[in-house]
Order: structure tokens, then C-alpha cells, then sequence
């Protein structure tokens, strides 16, 4: 029978960023829950279970929630600010460089943070500039900005890790195409690109570009975000949960982390939240099941397409 160490060091996973200075721990937590009280409490039950990393953005509206929990916890004195890796992201309505240190600067206020390890572009969408997050015409279409490249925000982006405020800058919702040509033309290379990925929606692709060019690969909705077909029950994933002692979500998070990704997952439920801290190495045989074995393909997610943010709906 296969086993799992009980207590490994896979949940302690740390990948050091090329194209960036700091080092990453790979289990993250995701801050993207509706509800605000949820969203505190959640922030802080998750850095005092063990997760380092922490995901937030503008767009979530809930950044003052996620800078409050985690000030309560550094005043506890047990976790400094320096042990948490903090990411956030700039919206599609910021994309115009003169708009990006101004955003970038009041999401650190909401933070109440003085730097940010991460800043992600949210997605390669500009909206119309302004303060409307979602600009919409008379007939509710979504109003883009055909005035500013995804490379005039990027400049900006540099300019803010040359000022020290931010450690390293990566992309968000991007193809293989998107992340080579910023690659290519980038003074600083993105460190991060972070896209939604799971054994459904695997990105070998883009896992293998961001491997060849020093870039973490950072997996979203890695439990496959509770939607249909859940990936929670797939047979392949059940099976190897009864085989090696461990919960369907632990088997999952732990395939992201030894295929060399860093990921991350969102709980508003405290057992859940350490459910999925403690996490143990799957033997190889396993791996290679969830790797080769799963034929079914699904993205939950159509961000990616208009850069309107939400999950897809059951039955559509
Ligand atoms: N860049 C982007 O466009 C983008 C888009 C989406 C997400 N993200 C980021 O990625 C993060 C994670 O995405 P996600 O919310 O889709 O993550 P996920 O972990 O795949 O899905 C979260 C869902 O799974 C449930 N869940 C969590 N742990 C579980 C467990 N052990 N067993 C069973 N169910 C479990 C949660 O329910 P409960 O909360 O009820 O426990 C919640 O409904 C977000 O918070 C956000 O930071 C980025």
C-alpha cells in the first residue's frame, strides 16, 4: 500500500524567484470570498494555520478586511510582516501607466502594508480608465481602452519594483503567447504568472515556458473552485485519497506543489482552511495517475476571455 509521510516538509515548500528577489512559499492562500467578516476571519485562520503566502487584489474590494487580519496577527508578535509572502493586483479600469502608482499606492493604504512581495497585472484586459471597475456601455458591454498595450502597464510595473515597492511583478490570466511577448520585451521579467490551473486545466504549456525562463507558475481555483464537474470527486483523485490517508483537496494541492507550481486555494471554513495546510508528498506512481490519468479538460473560469471576472455558471 502506498504511504505519505505524515508530517513532510511539502507544505513548507519555498520557491526562490528568478526574475525577482524574495523566495515564495508555494502553498498560498486565496482572498477572493464575498463576504467581509468571512474574508477577515478567513485571512487570519489561514496565517495562523501556516500559510506564508497570501493573494488579495483592488479588485476584490476586500483588501482593508485582508490588511486588518493581518495586522491583528503580526501584533500577536509570533508572525512578523517579513514571514508573509503578500501579492495583490491592479485592475483592468488602472492600466494607463499615469494610473498605476496611484492604485498600486492605495491598495498598499488598504493593506496597510509599505511594500508588496508580488504585484500582479489582474488580467491583459484595460478597461476604460477611470475609477468604474466595470465601464459598461448603454447595452452593458463592457467598455475596453484600445489607448494603452499591456507593455505601456508594464513599464509602470518596473517602475515600481526600481522604487522598492514592490519585490517582484508577474502577470495574470495570460496565454503562452501573452507571457512570451512580455517576456521578450520586459527590462524586468515577469517573476510570477498566475493562472488558473488544475489537474482539468493543467497548462503543460505554460508550466514548461515559465520552467525554461525562471517563472513560477502560480495555479488559481486549485481545488477547481467547487464547481461543476467537481474535481473534488473525480474517481482518479478519491481513489488516491483512501490510498494514501489523506482528504481529495490535500491530494490535489499536493500535486501542485511537487509539479513545481505555486498555488492557491480559498476556504471561508476554518477545518477547511486546515485541511488544506496540511498537506503531505504523494508517491510518484499517484502523481503520474492525476498527471496522465485525468483525460477530462475544464477551465471554470472565463476571466481569461473578456476580463470580466467570475466563475462559469453551472449548466452553461
Ligand atoms: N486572477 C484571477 O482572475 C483569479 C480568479 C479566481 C481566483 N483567483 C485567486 O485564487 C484564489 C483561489 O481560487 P478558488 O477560490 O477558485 O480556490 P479553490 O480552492 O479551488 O476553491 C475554493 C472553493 O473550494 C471550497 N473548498 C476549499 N477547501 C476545500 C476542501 N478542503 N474540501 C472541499 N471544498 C473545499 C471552498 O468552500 P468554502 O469556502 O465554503 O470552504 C470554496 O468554495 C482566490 O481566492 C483568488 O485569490 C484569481
Amino acid at each position: 500500500m502506498e504511504t505519505t509521510t505524515e508530517r513532510d516538509s511539502l507544505r513548507y515548500t519555498k520557491i526562490p524567484l528568478t526574475n525577482g528577489s524574495g523566495v515564495m512559499p508555494a502553498l498560498g492562500f486565496g482572498t477572493l470570498i464575498p463576504d467581509l467578516i468571512d474574508t477577515k476571519n478567513a485571512t487570519r485562520l489561514a496565517l495562523e494555520a501556516g500559510f506564508r503566502q497570501l493573494d488579495s487584489s483592488e479588485r476584490y474590494r476586500n483588501e482593508k478586511e485582508v490588511g486588518e487580519a493581518m495586522q491583528e496577527v503580526f501584533k500577536k508578535g509570533k508572525i512578523k510582516r517579513g514571514d508573509v509572502f503578500i501579492a495583490t493586483k491592479l485592475w483592468n479600469n488602472n492600466h494607463r501607466p499615469e494610473r498605476v502608482k496611484p492604485a498600486f499606492e492605495a491598495s498598499l493604504k488598504r493593506l496597510q502594508l509599505d511594500y508588496v512581495d508580488l504585484y500582479l497585472i489582474h488580467t491583459p484586459f484595460a478597461f476604460q480608465p477611470g475609477d468604474e471597475q466595470d465601464p459598461r456601455d448603454e447595452n452593458g458591454k463592457v467598455i475596453y481602452d484600445a489607448g494603452v498595450t499591456l507593455l505601456d502597464t508594464w513599464g509602470a510595473l518596473e517602475n515600481l519594483v526600481d522604487a522598492g515597492r514592490c519585490k517582484a511583478i508577474g502577470l495574470s490570466d495570460v496565454d503562452v503567447e501573452k507571457t512570451k511577448a512580455i517576456f521578450e520585451s520586459a527590462r524586468i521579467k515577469p517573476a510570477v504568472v498566475h493562472v488558473e490551473s488544475h489537474p482539468y486545466l493543467p497548462e503543460w504549456e505554460l508550466l514548461e515556458f515559465c520552467n525554461q525562463n525562471g517563472i513560477v507558475l502560480q495555479a488559481f481555483a486549485a481545488l477547481g473552485h467547487s464547481s461543476e464537474p467537481k474535481l473534488l470527486d473525480d474517481p482518479v483523485i478519491t481513489s488516491i485519497a483512501k490510498r494514501v490517508h489523506k482528504t481529495p483537496g490535500q491530494v490535489l494541492l499536493a500535486w501542485a506543489v511537487q509539479r513545481g507550481t505555486a498555488l492557491l486555494t480559498t476556504s471561508k471554513t476554518p477545518s477547511r482552511i486546515q485541511e488544506n495546510f496540511d498537506i503531505s508528498t504523494l508517491p510518484e506512481d499517484a502523481m503520474k495517475e492525476i498527471s496522465e490519468g485525468i483525460k477530462t479538460r475544464q477551465r471554470f473560469n472565463a476571466v481569461v476571455e473578456t476580463g470580466v471576472p467570475g466563475f462559469i455558471p453551472r449548466g452553461k
